[in-house]
């Protein structure tokens, strides 16, 4: 059985207006709609768990039987960071026994269903697999305005998500982390916390469509981009 994790628990509302960036509509429908539409049609995906602010549970919960999803879902209170949405999702679907967990944000509705097939066979051969794509600029690290060093752009990549682990070993990470008392806020993606175990992640490579919309600008290419999706 492998399940998806959806973090949709932030209050984010970068973009303007008092609802958070996820539930915004895009073609007519929330953002996070559009996200699990791909989540829903993929055949490698047995389940959805998604975590959400408590007071959106409920209308959620009306909206996903509206709409006729033929997945399980799973309504799950979020946390104060990102990674605390994640972690009570993954302690809420431990009775499924999740062979894979793919975790995915809500915020990244042009996901292709090869791209979430990706990521899940080459997590089922090593454990952990990303979706990452290699940067085209110069990355500089910077100490109070000043440049402290060049990094090589041959090894630079972005992270995206989906990210996909062993149910296990994702457990085991954000436990880890938390008994390491790594700050809630510094575990902003999911694989960091397993790079900490010195396990191994494979990157797969995605595509620049798969943008994350933070930003009134991301909102108005996500707006040109979904009529052509
Ligand atoms: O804030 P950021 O853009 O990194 O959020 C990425 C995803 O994590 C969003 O889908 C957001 O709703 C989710 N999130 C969450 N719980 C939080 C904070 C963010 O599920 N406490």
């Amino acid at each position: 059985m492998n399940v998806a994790i959806i973090p949709a628990a932030g209050s984010g509302t970068r973009l303007g207006g008092k609802l958070p960036k996820q539930f915004l509509p895009l073609a007519g429908i929330p953002i996070i709609f559009h996200t699990l539409l791909r989540f829903e049609i993929c055949q490698d995906i047995d389940a959805i768990a998604i975590a959400l602010p408590v007071s959106e549970i409920v209308e959620m919960g009306d909206a996903i039987s509206e709409r006729a999803f033929h997945k399980p879902f799973h309504l799950v209170p979020g946390g104060r960071e990102r990674s605390d949405s994640i972690l009570n999702a993954l302690e809420a679907i431990a009775g499924l026994s999740p062979e894979i967990v793919v975790v995915h944000d809500a915020v990244r509705p042009f996901i292709s269903t090869s791209d979430i097939s990706a990521v899940i066979n080459r997590a089922k051969e090593i454990g952990a697999a990303i979706l990452a794509i290699p940067t085209v600029d110069t990355i500089k690290e910077v100490e109070d305005g000043l440049i402290a060093r060049t990094l090589d752009r041959r090894k630079i990549y972005r992270a995206q998500t989906p990210q996909a682990f062993r149910y296990d070993l994702l457990l085991k990470a954000n436990q880890a982390a938390r008994e390491d008392n790594v700050p809630s806020e510094l575990m902003t993606d999911d694989s960091l916390l397993v790079e900490r175990l010195g396990a191994p992640i494979a990157i797969v490579n995605g595509s620049p469509d798969n943008i994350k919309i933070t930003t009134p600008e991301d909102f108005k290419l996500a707006e040109k981009m979904i009529s052509t999706f």
